[in-house]
């Protein structure tokens, strides 16, 4: 197949079109590398993927109608649109940026697409990543796609969820097959420095105290890379019609038992620093996956313990 990945050179991203050019697909990804964290890093997954037959890339945004063109030439059969701006709270601080890059942005994805010529026809299909935020402080757990969801609590989550009803009209008025995936806190080598995990492990290993806000009490269900990218490349392979999936691990743990694990992996003692409950944050994210088990055949089968343990590895080596 010929894919265009979008947000390419980010965690999940590069994880995608590694495991997508490993089985012989063509990857055309496009990335702008913002600053949202250190660029430097995904320039160090680029040049990991750029190494692979395969994998080439368009540098611009999804917001620039040039380097999106370019990024259509070849032609891709589906778009996995993964670029955006990530994060719950600084969301809260940019929400109109939120809005530009992940709302607007999702729609010249969409538009593009729609440009396309169709193939038998039907226009090149979307996987889209959406998140387990859109869920909000929803109390009944585990959450499922058809709770209803009509309170998110961070302009991040209302951005994702405005994407995902976007690309349901995109669906009624264009025919075009898209598949939401919401992912559940994602964690493995090349995480995103601002997240928990990858910034809690750096104080760590620094002998620092880790900030955590609240009792320790919040649950969250973490989702190790390996099984993502399985989930994704299952929804690649099955996109048809219109369809959301909870892509998680379907088990969750505290925040506490979370910091006292990732200590273990590491190899210190934890160190934490009580800090006041955020704004944005929910108090649990637990993803049913038995629809995704149904449709995508998705196996989320990494246990926490065996996910920090390779995440330790990763960032030791990197130093
Ligand atoms: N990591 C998680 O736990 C998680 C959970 C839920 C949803 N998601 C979603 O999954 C996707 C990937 O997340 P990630 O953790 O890999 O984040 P990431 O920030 O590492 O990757 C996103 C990539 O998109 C690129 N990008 C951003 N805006 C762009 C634009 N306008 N044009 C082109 N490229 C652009 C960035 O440079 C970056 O490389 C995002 O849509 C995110 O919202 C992630």
């Amino acid at each position: 197949m010929r894919l265009l990945v979008t947000g390419a050179c980010g965690f999940i991203g590069s994880h995608v079109c590694e495991a997508l050019v490993a089985r012989g697909d063509t990857v055309v990804g496009l990335d702008n590398f913002n600053d949202f964290y250190d660029p430097r890093l995904k320039e160090h997954n680029r040049a990991a993927l750029e190494a692979r037959p395969g994998f080439s890339l368009v540098r611009g945004s999804i917001l620039d109608e040039e380097a999106m063109a370019q990024a259509f030439v070849a032609r891709p059969d589906a778009v996995v649109h993964l670029a955006a701006w990530a994060g719950v709270r600084p969301s809260i601080e940019r929400p109109a940026l939120y809005v530009r890059e992940n709302v607007d942005g999702t729609v010249a994805v969409m538009d593009a697409l729609r440009a396309q010529p169709r193939v038998a026809g039907a226009l090149p299909k979307l996987v889209f990543a959406s998140s387990s935020s859109v869920y909000g402080t929803n109390a009944k757990v585990p959450f499922e796609e058809d709770d209803p969801i009509a309170h998110p609590v961070s302009p991040y989550a209302a951005t994702k969820r405005a994407a995902e009803l976007l690309a349901y009209t995109y669906h009624h008025l264009y025919g075009l097959d898209v598949t939401c995936l919401r992912f559940f806190t994602v964690y493995g080598p090349r995480q995103r420095p601002e997240m928990a995990i990858h910034k809690f492990a750096r104080l760590l290993l620094d002998g620092k105290a880790v900030p955590r806000y609240g009792d320790g009490t919040t649950r969250r269900d973490y989702t190790f890379i390996a099984d993502i990218v399985q989930g994704v490349l299952a929804s690649i392979d099955r996109c048809a019609g219109f369809h959301i999936y909870n892509l998680g691990n379907s088990r969750t743990v505290t925040l506490n038992e979370l910091i006292e694990k990732l200590a273990t992996a590491l190899g210190v003692t934890a160190k934490v620093e009580a800090l006041p409950e955020q704004p944005g944050d929910v108090p649990i994210t637990y993803a049913d996956v038995s629809r995704a088990v149904r449709e995508l055949d998705y196996r989320p089968d990494f246990p926490l313990e065996r996910g920090l343990a390779e995440f330790a590895t990763w960032l030791k080596a990197r130093g």
